[in-house]
């Protein structure tokens, strides 16, 4: 499905929805930047200090050299600290988010000249091939930021098992996973009082008014951000502060006033589960490391 036909169809569901890889546009990605550094938002911090805790058992489990990819790797952050441990050969920055990407990877190949960086826009949702060139042997994906809880059991399952072909066996996954924790750090997480991550959903109405040339005006929606326990996810939505009609090229669809479009979703894991998810994929966890609460754990696992 093209991106028009996808947010089209999500949208004149009658649970209306965008898929959360559209938050992604040039200022998308800036504003994920900012909510990293939000105090509110504890994942990049505490897998952070998960990676300083732990770097050196992290480096020596994995050994230096070979190769590390990264599906979304964003601003390339987390993978400089990686590589600064493991020091590869080659390292392989796959995102959706095409001018941030190449922004990212210039800055990496700056910091890290010993590294041979290359970028490849691809959309994880689907298929997606690496450069030819790219070694077979000592393969590491590098996943953190615990993105993985973007898609429902069934997608993070695909996706997981996409990620183990890209293996041999002497390949590994270091993936970040976020925990089920107390209800009020969850939600104070995704609903920060700076307005940033409620910044970041409207922006994605932005993103779809270039996509499919609609006409939103994302001072009519209100950002909602809760914790459903039953379904273990953080949910986003947008609630319309209106009755709202919202055109696009060839349709429209009228909100009523409360009504919402589901944005993301980003489920939480107990370990037991997350590394039960992993076997299914074709690979068996190795190692956990988590800090002292337990809110997040950095996996390895092994074909
Ligand atoms: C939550 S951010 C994590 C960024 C970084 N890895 C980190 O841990 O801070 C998710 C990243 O994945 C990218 N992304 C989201 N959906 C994607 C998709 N379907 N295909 C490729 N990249 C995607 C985004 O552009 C963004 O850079």
């Amino acid at each position: 499905m093209n991106p028009q036909t996808e947010i089209i169809d999500g949208l004149t569901q009658t649970a209306a929805s965008i898929s959360p890889k559209y938050f992604y546009d040039a200022a998308g990605s800036a504003l994920f930047e900012q909510i990293t550094r939000l105090p509110a938002y504890y994942p990049t911090r505490v897998e952070r200090q998960i990676m300083t805790m732990h770097g050196a058992d992290i480096a020596q489990r994995i050994g230096t050299g070979g190769t590390v990819i990264e599906p979304g790797a964003g601003n390339c952050e987390k993978a400089r600290a990686l590589c600064e441990l493991v020091r590869p050969e080659r390292f392989v920055a796959l995102d959706i988010s095409e001018d941030f990407l190449h922004q990212a990877v210039a800055g990496l190949r700056a910091a890290l000249p010993g590294v041979r960086v290359s970028a490849v826009v691809a959309d994880l949702t689907h298929a997606f091939v690496l450069p030819g060139d790219v070694p077979m042997p000592r393969r590491l994906v590098f996943y953190p930021g615990s993105s993985i809880g973007n898609f429902d059991p069934l997608h993070a399952l695909a996706l997981l098992t996409r990620l183990r072909a890209l293996l041999d066996t002497d390949g590994a996954l270091l993936i970040g996973v976020d925990m089920v924790k107390d209800e009020a750090a969850l939600n104070a997480a995704y609903d920060d009082d700076q307005g940033v991550t409620a910044a970041f959903n409207r922006n994605v109405l932005n993103h779809v008014n270039r996509l499919i040339g609609s006409n939103f005006d994302t001072a009519q929606w209100k950002h909602r951000a809760f914790f459903n326990a039953t379904a273990s996810r953080i949910e986003m939505h947008l609630e319309a502060c209106a009755d709202i009609r919202v055109q696009w090229t060839g349709g429209e669809r009228h909100f009523v006033r409360g009504e919402r479009i589901h944005t993301e979703n980003s489920y939480k894991y107990r370990a037991d589960d997350f590394v039960a998810l992993l076997r299914r994929a074709g690979l068996t966890q190795t190692q956990v490391w988590t800090n002292p609460a337990n809110w997040f754990a950095m996996m390895l696992a092994r074909p």
